[in-house]
């Protein structure tokens, strides 16, 4: 089979190792990929957003499977592009998609059938915004409705905080078009937990939890990121809670989804909150998380394109979906600066034993060296039978990795520690 993966990141290259271990699988190509996944794919100058080309290019190749892992185009339609050539895609069409692209409209479809989250007002009025802003009692969650690259959140600890926020998304267009709109949420605490789910839109198979680490430094201190850090599985994650939410928020959303016309195949990501009144969801992706995924996957014992064939097939109930027991942990290596400005181009050192663990976000070839060309540029991926072991064996493999500049967060997986004792 001849596949085709659309995307660039750590979450590509560990999607793409995985892939490479079907026997079935003759080619990969990544469009755009990265200077680290040329080694397990071929990289096709095609930018991720450029659906003409990226449908260019299957029907030139002849493609037999696409995966499309990013959000930017599976809100764009690219899966509803690329099957309208007649190629097959693991992911959801545009109008599923909408759970993630808009924050409003996943709000509205978890009110419409009772799937719990915070509580909530939609605006598309600055003024209006302000005016609910007096009557509400800090810290306030601020939305931006469409996507914002992660960045479309603001915790208001106080009311000025609050319409600074409002102000900068729905007057100065801080995120264009997708901060016409904004969320204003209740703010919810208690543990965080992601769960990536396959599902062809009839069932759902979670895949091991796991736990990111937003913030950039030690501590949980400093700016949001994409994620510095993860390990799976979650251990505020139990048996009970995950019953639960299977009955109250995952099959719930398939069944939502499927009332309002927009049946979902693929990879639908809960982040959720696990709050004094129950899980809660705090957002919807509707692909795989990133750095989530580079823990999830090296625990899957079963076959993932079959798993990914079974969803877009509708056959995923009768399809073998298996992860071991084990713990996984993920190290993410960044430019310092990030998620700020920060330098590159500085070439990376990575020994040739610890390059299987290694999953390549950010760098690029320069005269066939491994260059870093942005701020989260690896992962470093370990999985062991127990969380100790696992981070142990990533951290001293981070260390036997170089480049000018590199920083990472030497706590990951302190407070998933913690609360498995
Ligand atoms: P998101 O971009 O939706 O993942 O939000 C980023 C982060 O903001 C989440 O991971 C949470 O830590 C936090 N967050 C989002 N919504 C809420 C909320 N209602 N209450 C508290 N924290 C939230
Ligand atoms: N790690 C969070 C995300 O992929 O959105």
């Amino acid at each position: 089979m001849n596949l085709m993966v659309i995307g660039g990141g750590g979450r590509e290259h560990a999607i793409i190792k995985k892939l490479k271990q079907n026997p079935l699988v003759s080619k990969i190509y990544a469009l755009p990929g990265n200077g680290g996944i040329a080694r397990d794919a071929e990289c096709v100058d095609v930018k991720a957003t450029d659906l003409d080309g990226i449908c260019d290019f299957a029907v030139n190749n002849s493609i037999d499977y696409a995966v499309v892992t990013p959000d930017d185009p599976l809100v764009m339609g690219c899966v509803d592009a690329l099957e309208a050539k007649g190629i097959e895609c693991f992911g959801p069409r545009a109008n599923a998609a909408l759970i993630e692209g808009s924050k409003a409209f996943a709000k509205e479809l978890m009110k419409k059938y009772g799937i719990p989250t915070a509580a909530y007002e939609t605006f598309d009025s600055l003024e209006a915004a302000l005016k609910y802003v007096e009557t509400r009692t800090p810290p306030l969650v601020i939305k931006a409705d469409g996507l914002a690259l992660g960045k479309g959140v603001v915790i208001a600890e106080s009311r000025s905080e609050a319409k600074d926020a409002l102000v900068s998304m729905m007057r100065d267009k801080k995120f264009g078009k997708s901060g016409e709109r904004v969320v204003v949420e209740e703010y919810l605490t208690g543990p965080e937990v992601s769960v990536l789910t396959f599902t062809d839109g009839k069932t759902v198979v979670p895949m091991v939890s796991s736990m990111d680490h937003k913030r950039a430094l030690d501590g949980d201190k400093g700016l949001n990121t994409g994620g510095m850090g993860t390990v799976a599985p979650n251990p505020y994650y139990t048996p009970e809670i995950a019953r639960e939410c299977m009955e109250k928020i995952f099959l719930p959303t398939i069944n939502a989804l499927n009332a309002e016309g927009r049946t979902f195949r693929g990879c639908l990501y809960f982040g959720l909150m696990l709050t004094q009144d129950g899980p809660k969801v705090i957002e919807y992706n509707c692909r795989f998380g990133d750095p989530e995924t580079q823990v999830v996957l090296p625990l899957m014992q079963s076959d993932l394109l079959e798993a990914m064939l079974a969803c877009s097939r509708g056959t995923l109930e009768k399809t073998d979906v298996r992860f071991s027991d084990g713990c996984a942990a993920c190290v993410i290596l960044a430019s310092k600066g990030y998620p700020a400005s920060y330098e590159k181009g500085y070439p990376i050192s990575i020994p040739e034993d610890v390059q299987g663990s290694v999953f390549i976000a950010g760098a690029a070839l320069r005269d066939g060296t491994l260059v870093t060309s942005g701020g989260r540029v690896l992962g470093v991926s370990a999985a062991g039978d127990t969380l100790r072991a696992a981070l142990a064996d990533a951290y001293a493999k981070a260390s036997r990795i170089h480049f000018e500049n590199m920083y990472y967060r030497s706590d990951i997986g302190a407070r998933a520690l913690a609360a498995g004792e």
